[in-house]
């Protein structure tokens, strides 16, 4: 048995990732306003020993509503409801630093992890939606290089606050009398160009000490801010070539921040149509694919690229001479990932709306459970994850099948885990749970 084993996350999308997945006769598409239809995924990734499920967020509501399942619980609520379902998995939820304050967020991690006994974990964004802006009386989404100055300091600043109870402050002495030893309490007095915080938080240091710090960053500030900060790394890729140079860049930044490269886990997603033969799965692939509605597909396009090709015939070249690099729009990241796969592939609008339409430009990738087991396990070991983010065409029914064929295969060849060594994500993880900043060693050693 390798002693580097894989970290798999299970990505919950309502329907499953496959933008009409929704449609498919497997899906259960009724069921998504049904907390226990999530209960039962976590606990499904649980039984296969998976380290963490993921709830991706926006505060704003999608364009497309009409045509998919684009609404979303607030990711924290959610994950309190499964985490007293569930007992090991790790629970991802994804806040935004740009509209959400430091204090409220510290508070609400806080609670996620204690009530959890350590299993949360936050996917920090800056928030793609530009809409989002309208929700809180911002005339527009403040600039990419602005809400990354922000997230560096809303991270200061709520990392302090998880530390300002120190991990032996909590007495909780009835006979004496002593609840909580307020010497080892602090103010953060935080003052900066975005935040003023007092502190300290009015919870005491939780099971982690803070939540793990998962970021899914991909532009030169994206990437910097993740390799100082994230634990974890999420990220979209098409070809090994890609993956490999990002999981590089990340952890050659993260050594100039003098942070150990083993302590950040990159995960980028994958998102596998499984079936015994090569044609079945193709047939599987393509039975998506014909249920795809072009009026919701053609908006997505645009989000990525800001080019409207809704009067366009589908069956025509794609017309790549209207792109206008110079300007990216939207995710810069996702519309460099667009213009690669026409430069490389020189696809129809169909074609082109197909191959995104499998996981908004994550790695979609079709055949029997071995060659997607020989597929990981050559990205895993060539330097390009640590792990990946599973994103199921469909749910339940294609995260049941890659559990039950391809995390057997894995574990066969010792790549992943036969049962679980810790309680907390950290542990799942492997990540060192952080000391605060507060504490009389640290303070006596810095
Ligand atoms: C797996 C994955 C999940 C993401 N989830 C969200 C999300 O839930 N909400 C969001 O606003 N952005 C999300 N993003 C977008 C990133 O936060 C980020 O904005 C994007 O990768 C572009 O990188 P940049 O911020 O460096 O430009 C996600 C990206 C990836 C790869």
């Amino acid at each position: 048995m390798s002693d580097r084993q894989l970290s798999l996350n299970l990505f919950i999308y309502p329907g499953g990732h496959h933008e009409a997945a929704w449609r498919y006769k497997g899906s259960a598409a009724e069921r998504i306003l049904d907390v226990t239809y999530y209960q039962e995924l976590a606990q499904k990734a649980e039984a296969h020993k998976f380290d963490a499920i993921f709830f991706a967020d926006g505060p704003a509501l999608a364009d497309n509503v009409r045509y998919a399942q684009r609404f979303r619980f607030e990711p924290i609520t959610w994950l309190a409801a499964i985490a007293v379902a569930t007992r090991r998995i790790g629970l991802i939820a994804t806040a935004s630093t740009t509209y959400t304050e430091p204090y409220n967020l510290a508070r609400l991690f806080a609670s996620l992890d204690h009530l959890s006994g350590g299993r949360a974990g936050w996917n920090i964004v800056t928030t793609s939606t530009a809409q989002a802006a309208q929700n809180f009386g911002l005339p527009e989404h403040p600039p990419h290089h602005e809400r990354y100055e922000r997230a560096r300091e809303y991270l200061d600043v709520i990392t302090k606050l998880w530390d300002s109870w120190e991990d032996d402050a909590l007495i909780n002495d009835p006979v004496a009398g002593v609840f909580a030893d307020t010497d080892k309490i602090h103010a953060i007095n935080h003052a900066g160009k975005h935040f003023r915080v007092r502190g300290p938080l009015n919870i005491s240091r939780t099971p982690q000490g803070r939540p793990v710090y998962v970021q899914a960053g991909s532009s030169d500030d994206g990437r910097a801010f993740a390799a100082r900060f994230a634990e974890a790394i999420f990220t979209a890729h098409q070809t090994l070539a890609s993956a490999q140079e990002f999981y590089a860049d990340i952890k050659r930044q993260a050594r100039a921040y003098d942070r150990s490269p083993d302590q950040i886990k990159v995960l980028p997603g994958i998102s596998p149509f499984i079936a015994s033969t090569q044609t079945e799965a193709d047939r599987l692939q393509d039975e998506f694919n014909e249920l795809i509605q072009p009026e919701y597909s053609l908006t997505q396009l645009r989000q990525m690229i800001g080019l409207d090709l809704s009067g366009f015939d589908l069956d025509g070249r794609f017309p790549r001479h209207l792109i206008d690099t110079s300007a990216a729009r939207g995710v810069a990241s996702r519309f460099k990932l667009v213009v690669d796969i026409v430069d490389r592939e020189k696809p129809t609008i169909r074609q082109l709306v197909q191959r995104l339409a499998g996981a908004r430009g994550h790695w979609v990738i079709a055949g029997p459970p071995e060659k997607i087991a020989d597929n990981i396990q050559t990205w895993f070991e060539n330097g390009a994850a640590d792990g990946f983010n599973v994103m199921p065409p469909w749910l339940p029914g294609g995260f049941d099948v890659f559990a039950e064929q391809v995390v057997p295969i894995l574990r066969r060849r010792g790549l992943f885990r036969d049962d679980y060594a810790g309680t907390t994500l950290r542990d799942h993880y492997g990540l060192h749970r952080p000391p605060s900043a507060f504490s009389s060693t640290i303070q006596a050693i810095a």
